[in-house]
């Protein structure tokens, strides 16, 4: 079966809001009196926002009532606006416009696959929402990433089967979304985190669309 579609995730393959994320739960965990490392946030990566607050609570060895976890993630969601308020299109991700100038011209189908409920307004910010047939974001899924939801739906309602699906994405959760939905993945980042793609490359500059149609043919 031939590729007829490309789902991206948002944070980290698109935009460089994963940076910011980290931050605000950074800050976070140090108002709660402790730390997280970036080797911790790489597996916040993709995950939802009332998962990622759990496992920083676990974490820091925190149990917490869920009313006060509501106003913890709410907090948190403050602080990542803040950060992306200023955000503009220069933000995008080097290469991606050209990128996705390759994916028209080769008449293949995108979608986006982000766990994100903030991903419309950034899409919307960053002048990009017209640059997907189909837009799945946090909003339209009840299952965060790894679990394969979010692209499954990307799928359908591009009207395309798994096989004929390619999968952009920065987070081992991500990742694994991917290969469960049972579709082609990129992995965009670095071969010994994101152990379990298909292949991997630092950015979508580094990529064509040819060599991806090459491989996932292979
Ligand atoms: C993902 C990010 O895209 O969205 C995660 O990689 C984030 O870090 C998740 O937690 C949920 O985002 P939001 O914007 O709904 O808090
Ligand atoms: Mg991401």
């Amino acid at each position: 079966m031939s590729i007829n579609a490309f789902l991206f995730d948002l944070d980290g393959v698109i935009v460089d809001t994963a940076i910011y994320h980290y931050q605000a739960w950074k800050r976070l965990a140090n108002e709660l009196g402790f730390d997280i490392s970036e080797e911790f946030n790489e597996g916040l990566k993709g995950v939802s926002r009332t998962d990622s607050l759990d496992l920083i609570l676990a974490h820091g060895g925190l149990s917490l009532p869920e009313e006060k976890k509501t106003e913890l993630a709410t907090q948190k969601n403050e602080w990542y606006l803040e950060l992306v308020s200023r955000m503009t299109s220069n933000d995008i991700l080097p290469g991606v416009p050209a990128f996705f100038a390759q994916v028209r011209q080769a008449g293949l189908k995108t979608a986006l696959g982000s766990v994100s409920k903030n991903a419309p307004m950034i899409l919307a910010r960053i002048g990009m929402t017209d640059a997907f047939d189909a837009i799945i974001d946090g909003n339209k899924i009840s299952k965060g990433k790894p679990d394969p939801e979010v692209f499954t739906k990307g799928a359908e309602e591009l009207g395309v089967s798994a096989a004929e699906c390619v999968v952009f994405e920065d987070a081992v959760a991500g990742v694994e979304a991917g290969k469960r939905a049972g579709m082609f993945v990129v992995g965009i980042g670095t071969p010994d985190v994101l152990t379990k793609a298909d292949m991997v490359a630092l950015s979508l500059e580094k990529l064509t669309v040819e060599e991806i149609l090459k491989q996932a043919a292979a």
